[in-house]
């Protein structure tokens, strides 16, 4: 796949980022934003695909259909819903034995399956995952999971259907699981032509076509037209004094070193020393144990709730007042009860050392509730509610679309 460059944002950026100090002289002299477009270049250059238009269809039906799962309850819709932003509202998703949607999702069996250990992000926008500050992202190396495990919304996509808390339960052995999927889809007639149409052949179905129809589907739920982005494309009144005093805030003290470019985040990893969720029976140590995770994005934040990798964060407020503690322990080099505990809220994870705390957390500039205030109202401007939300009214399969969840 080719590196595709999206200058317009990046522009956007620049202006935006250069301006930060001398906003009375934002220029304002861009009007045009990446839209759908730009991501059909990417499917258009996979030579396997025939007809983009099926493709993506047929990736909605895979993404809705709970044939995927072991149990045949459970669909990628379940913990990535539109109505819960494309995530799943909760902190710590219930996938195999659950029945519900979101934060009245329960789990009804006694079995051995318990929470997934990470909060479910949204895939709002994971087209995007990957682009640097100058807008460029390569699609077949673009980041994913916390603590980027993998790489490509094409592999992504196959990763549900492995695991044993979020699809795959006791049906099948971990290494029968992708073969007896791909069996029951080729036993389904109707997806034996979804396929065919998509692929512009035969037997076309496999484990390989079915990542790269969701990945297709994907790219279609995108949400980037936010008061921000219009405020950037010139329209001044589209944010608040509020929302742009935020924004300055925000570059000030430093949150743009991580949350930086187009999607507002580097994509890479960093220690900044969140709490274990009391729930889960061991330390999640993040990337290759070293309490790295990877930065997430800052759009759409208030349809995404609770935050962090593993939702402790329950409010912005909460999630951004743990930067104040974080940055306290990592300066102090404290453990963050001490100092950081006059900031109340969530404290420094006890089993990080808080010379491992990036600097880049360590070096932020004080700021006071005002500035949060401030920050939040500005993240709000990186909202756009009008994406994608369609639901099929049926799947292939003939199943619930979205499994389990009425
Ligand atoms: C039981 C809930 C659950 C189900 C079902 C589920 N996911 Fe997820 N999804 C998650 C969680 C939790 C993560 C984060 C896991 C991690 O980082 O370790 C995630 C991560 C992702 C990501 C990475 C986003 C990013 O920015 O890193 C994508 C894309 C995604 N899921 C798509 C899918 C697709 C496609 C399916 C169906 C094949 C699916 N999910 C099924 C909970 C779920
Ligand atoms: C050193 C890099 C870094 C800096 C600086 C930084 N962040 Fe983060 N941010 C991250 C990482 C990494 C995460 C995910 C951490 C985790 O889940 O364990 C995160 C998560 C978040 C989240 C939660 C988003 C979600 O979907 O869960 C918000 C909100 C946030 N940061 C806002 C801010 C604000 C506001 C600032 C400035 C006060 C800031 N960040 C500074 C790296 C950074």
């Amino acid at each position: 796949m080719k590196l595709v460059q999206i200058n317009l944002i990046v522009l956007s950026l620049l202006l935006i980022f250069s301006c930060q100090d001398d906003d009375d002289n934002f220029r304002t002299d861009n009007d045009d934003l990446p839209d759908i477009t730009d991501i059909e270049e990417i499917d258009t250059t996979n030579p396997n695909v025939a007809d983009n238009i099926s493709l993506r269809e047929l990736g909605r039906l895979l993404f809705w259909d709970p044939i995927l799962s072991g149990e045949k309850d459970i669909a990628c819709a379940t913990c990535h819903h539109p109505d819960l932003g494309y995530a799943d509202g909760r902190d710590l998703p219930i996938g195999v034995g659950g029945i519900g949607l979101g934060p009245d999702r329960r789990d009804v069996t006694s079995d051995d399956i318990g929470l997934v250990p990470r909060n479910s992000p949204t895939i709002l926008n994971t087209a995007f995952n990957g682009m640097d500050e100058d807008g460029d992202y390569n699609p077949a190396t673009a980041p994913m999971f916390w603590d980027v495990r993998e790489r490509s919304l094409e592999a992504q996509a196959l990763g549900p259907l492995l695991s044993f808390e979020e699809m795959r339960g006791h049906a099948f052995d971990e290494s029968l699981a992708l073969d007896s999927i791909v069996n029951r889809l080729r036993a389904n007639v109707a997806y034996n032509n979804l396929f065919t149409n998509a692929f512009g052949q035969n037997n076309a179905i496999n484990a390989q076509n079915i990542g790269i129809a969701i990945a297709a589907f994907e790219r279609t739920i995108i949400a980037i037209d936010s008061p921000f982005d219009r405020y950037v494309a010139g329209n001044e009144n589209a944010m608040s004094q509020q929302q742009i005093r935020g924004m300055n805030t925000f570059n000030r003290i430093g949150c743009d070193d991580c949350h930086s470019g187009p999607m507002f985040s580097d994509f890479e990893l960093h220690v900044i020393g969140v709490p274990d969720h009391a729930l889960l029976p061991s330390s999640d140590a993040g990337a290759n144990g070293t309490y790295a995770f990877r930065t997430p994005t800052l759009r759409n934040l208030s349809m995404t709730a609770p935050y962090f990798h593993n939702g402790v964060g329950r409010t912005l407020e909460e999630t951004i007042r743990f930067y104040r503690t974080a940055s306290d322990a990592a300066d102090n080099g404290g453990n963050g009860g001490g100092n950081g505990g006059n900031n109340g809220g969530l404290q420094v994870n006890p089993n990080v050392d808080v010379d491992d705390i990036d600097r880049d957390v360590e070096r932020l500039r004080n700021f006071n509730n005002d500035d949060i205030e401030d920050i939040i109202a500005f993240i709000r401007a990186l909202d756009d509610p009008n994406f994608d939300r369609t639901i099929p009214e049926s799947v292939p399969s003939g199943l619930n679309p979205g499994g389990r969840i009425d």
